[in-house]
């Protein structure tokens, strides 16, 4: 487990509350084990326009508003219970105006939102293994220079995520940044397009 010890308070309620929760609801709630470092990322770049897909019960929504103050979340989660126990975390500490939890299928949502091409400064994956047609959109969504944080592309081992890892490694399109989570989470910066 990562130390987050630099992390408020308040964020470290919500990470101990969501492990309970996980392992009273023996769900899919994993927290993300490296707050100091997404806190340290955020706080470095103040992303304005900041997507998450995997709410949970709201610990790194919380997270990256706190680190970047002028920034908004949109974060997204499917899981009904956990939507409800997030938005109680989001209100608990005021952030009602910068965080919006979208309740439903990441596919429904992304759908339903349709975000402009370019309109995101940090997007943040942490759901179970990410689709390469998602990690692609992410590409398209992402401003030039905007950074992709993404956890679990090792979930189902080397060969899961082959394509993921080989999208990420196309150094037209991505840099690779130092990882989070002891290298379990990737951070890439979306390169711009290579003029004609
Ligand atoms: C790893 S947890 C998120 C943890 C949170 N970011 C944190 O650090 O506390 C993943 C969450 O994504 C949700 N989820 C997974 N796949 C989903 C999907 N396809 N659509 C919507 N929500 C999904 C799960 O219900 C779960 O709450
Ligand atoms: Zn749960």
């Amino acid at each position: 487990m990562m130390p987050s010890a630099d992390l408020p308070d308040v964020l470290q309620a919500i990470q101990l509350a969501t492990r309970s929760h996980q392992q009273q609801h023996a769900c899919n709630a994993h927290t993300f084990e490296d707050g100091a470092g997404l806190w340290q990322l955020v706080q470095q770049h103040q992303p304005r326009h900041m997507l998450e897909l995997g709410s949970g019960l709201g610990y790194t929504a919380c997270l990256m508003a706190l680190a970047s103050p002028q920034g908004q979340v949109l974060t997204l989660e499917g899981d009904p219970e956990h939507a409800a126990l997030a938005r109680q975390q989001i209100a608990a500490l005021g952030l009602q105006q910068r965080v919006q939890l979208h309740e439903g299928s990441f596919a429904t949502v992304m759908q339903a939102l349709q975000l402009p091409a370019g309109s995101q400064d940090l997007v943040f994956f942490d759901g179970n293994m990410p689709p390469l047609i998602l990690v692609q959109h992410f590409h398209t969504l992402l401003a030039p220079g905007g950074l992709l944080v993404c956890a679990n592309i090792d979930l189902n081992g080397p060969l899961g995520a082959r394509r993921v890892r080989a999208e990420l490694a196309d150094a037209q399109r991505w840099q690779l940044l130092p990882p989070l989570e002891s290298g379990l989470t990737r951070v890439a910066r979306r390169l711009p397009a290579l003029s004609p």
